[in-house]
């Protein structure tokens, strides 16, 4: 038996994306900026999504970019506005995803540029009253840079409260959503925010294709040089098939979004029900039962023989699952999330189990059999 509980780190292609994608491997191989029919039809293909995208997330297509990737996105944002609008501030927090935390980080380096951080509460959202703060001590330009969820342990912040802070005090909002877009409802119109990022390979879509979102009055500079696609914003031959499942991996997950909510937000339930039913004083990070993504369940296990061996083990046992995010999965450093958010024990194992719509009750149980096993219980 098997079990793919990281959907947090990517999920599985859907077949409609294959489908979609395929003839534009195939047959439909032309460069979208070529002015022959090869090259038209691919053009018009992407148009025909973008509008369609624009649609789903209640903006106009020409506020809508087509990216590499979530962190080629959240990067164009964060140093667009320090280039580009003058931003001689950046709010944000320090359990955002490592794109976002060292892209600031970088920024922080160079001279007038100040960055500062929001206090999180004990479950690890962000104070409010401290954004406040800070939004009214700074001077100058400001870009509040603060993602939607947390891709580790769940934490989803109210993006429209934000906005409505960050209007009080005139400055930029940027939201690294490649965590909730295609999960939850996303109206740019009413959220009023300036820059969300996606990604592809989040929502049954491909790897390496993303998206920005830019508002219409705002111009940032291109993070990448050369060519004029993606009306100059993005250099680079478009990645068409990659784009083109993007489009589709997006409009299947409004499709089904209700349903899929309820469905995997069951998954995430049924876990915590199980693990506290069979696991001795098991606990969960940050705000599993409260406002949470319900893709995602950071398991505390207390401290143990071979805890740090837990997550190897769970492997050997063919399961998948993640001590922290995807990217830093594989290198030795602890969570920068968990030792921001306290209220982790010494010596405990966290595991991040994520779902989706493809997760079986099976492989939950399968995965909550092999922790007792693994464990002695
Ligand atoms: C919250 C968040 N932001 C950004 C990224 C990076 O996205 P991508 O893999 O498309 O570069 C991830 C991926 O794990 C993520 O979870």
């Amino acid at each position: 038996m098997k079990a793919y509980l990281d959907n947090a780190a990517t999920t599985a292609l859907s077949q409609e994306v294959i489908d979609e994608m395929l003839p534009f491997m195939k047959q439909h191989y032309g460069n979208p900026s070529s002015i022959h029919a090869y090259g038209r039809e691919v053009r018009s293909k992407m148009e025909k999504g973008r509008k369609l995208i624009s649609k789903l997330l209640n903006c106009s297509p020409s506020e809508i970019y087509f990216t590499s990737s979530g962190t080629e996105t959240n990067n164009t944002v964060i140093k667009g506005c320090v280039k580009s609008l003058g931003v001689k501030n950046i709010i944000s927090s320090k359990i955002e995803h490592h794109c976002v935390l060292h892209a600031v980080e970088e920024m922080g380096k160079l001279p007038d540029i100040n960055v500062h951080y929001v206090d999180l509460d004990e479950k690890g959202h962000v104070c409010f009253s401290s954004l406040e703060n800070l939004l009214d001590k700074v001077e100058g330009k400001t870009l509040v840079t603060l993602m939607h969820a947390n891709n580790e342990v769940g934490n989803l912040v109210d993006l429209k409260s934000m906005s409505v802070l960050c209007r009080k005090y005139d400055a930029y909002l940027h939201s690294d959503t490649v965590q909730t877009l295609g999960h939850y409802p996303i109206d740019l119109q009413e959220l009023d925010v300036d820059f969300i990022s996606g990604s592809g390979h989040k929502i049954h879509g491909p790897k390496g294709a993303g998206l920005l979102y830019i508002n219409g009055n705002l111009k940032i500079d291109a993070f990448i040089h050369g060519g004029s696609q993606e009306r100059n914003m993005r250099a680079g031959t478009e990645n068409t098939y990659g784009i083109i499942g993007l489009i589709k991996a997006l409009e299947l997950a409004h499709e089904n979004m209700d349903s899929d909510i309820v469905l995997v937000q069951s998954l995430k339930d049924y876990m915590i029900e199980q693990l506290e039913s069979k696991i001795p004083n098991v606990s969960f990070n940050g705000d599993a039962k409260g406002s949470s993504l319900y893709t995602v369940l950071n398991v505390n296990i207390p401290a143990g023989k071979d805890s740090d061996m837990l997550l190897f083990n769970l492997d050997i046992a063919g399961i998948a699952a993640s001590s922290g995010s995807a990217c830093s999965s594989g290198s030795s450093v602890g969570s920068h999330v968990l030792s921001n958010i306290g209220g982790v024990c010494e010596g405990s194992a966290s595991i991040r189990f994520s779902f989706s719509k493809y997760t079986g009750r099976e492989e939950i149980d399968y995965a909550v059999e092999s922790l007792e096993r693994i464990l002695g219980l």
